[in-house]
């Protein structure tokens, strides 16, 4: 574990995993199934986090998974993940699946995600991590969409938070009429 808080660059926790699926990534309908990507997906994501940190990662949150292709058992599966941003603890982390089929030549983008890793310390706590250097147009403009989504995640939580504390006061209220 390296807990040197020096800001880390982006591309240097770039990771980039290749795959072919086979038979036994199938769904029923015989295309690709969606949990064998989305593992793929944490795995690249998780190995990117942890270069960014240099130590122990977990994965916190994903969201924003779309599929926009299907993949299909024969494809050449590239997963390519970057930390876009880092908060105190966790890391928010993009990641772009393209699907190959090596005969026809056909290649898609067939899925993005999102997800939010945190680093944990020896003893299991969310540990500090580097800020994130950008270097590029791109990757700064992926910093600004990792902030906003931070934020929309945070307010959301708190709004979901806020909600069920009023539902609470009003079980609790009902509770206390019916004696
Ligand atoms: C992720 C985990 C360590 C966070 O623990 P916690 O007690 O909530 O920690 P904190 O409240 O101090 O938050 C730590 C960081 O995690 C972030 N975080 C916590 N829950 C989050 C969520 N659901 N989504 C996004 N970020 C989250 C916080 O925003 C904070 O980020 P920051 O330090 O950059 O501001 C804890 O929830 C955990 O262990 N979860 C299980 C992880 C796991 O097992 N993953 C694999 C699933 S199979």
């Amino acid at each position: 574990m390296d807990d040197d808080l020096t800001p880390r660059r982006a591309a240097d926790s770039e990771v980039e995993l290749v795959q072919l699926m086979t038979i036994l990534d199938a769904n029923n309908v015989g295309n690709v199934h969606g949990g064998s990507i989305m593992k793929l997906v944490d795995t690249a994501a998780g190995l990117a986090a942890a270069k960014h940190s240099r130590g122990l990662v977990v994965t916190a949150a994903m969201d924003e998974m779309s599929f926009i292709e299907p993949v299909y058992v024969g494809d050449l599966v590239t997963i390519k993940a970057m930390v876009n941003d880092a908060g105190r603890t966790s890391m928010e982390v993009g990641v772009r699946v393209e699907a190959e089929n090596t005969v026809s030549g056909r290649k898609v983008h067939s899925s993005s995600a999102y997800l939010v890793f945190v680093a944990l310390d020896a003893d299991g706590k969310p540990r500090p991590v580097p800020p994130v250097l950008v270097a590029t147009e791109e990757e700064r403009q992926r910093q600004h969409e990792a902030k906003l989504r931070r934020e929309n995640r945070m307010a959301r939580g708190a709004a979901i938070k806020d909600a069920r504390g009023r539902h609470e006061v009003q079980e609790t209220r009902e509770d206390h009429q019916r004696g």
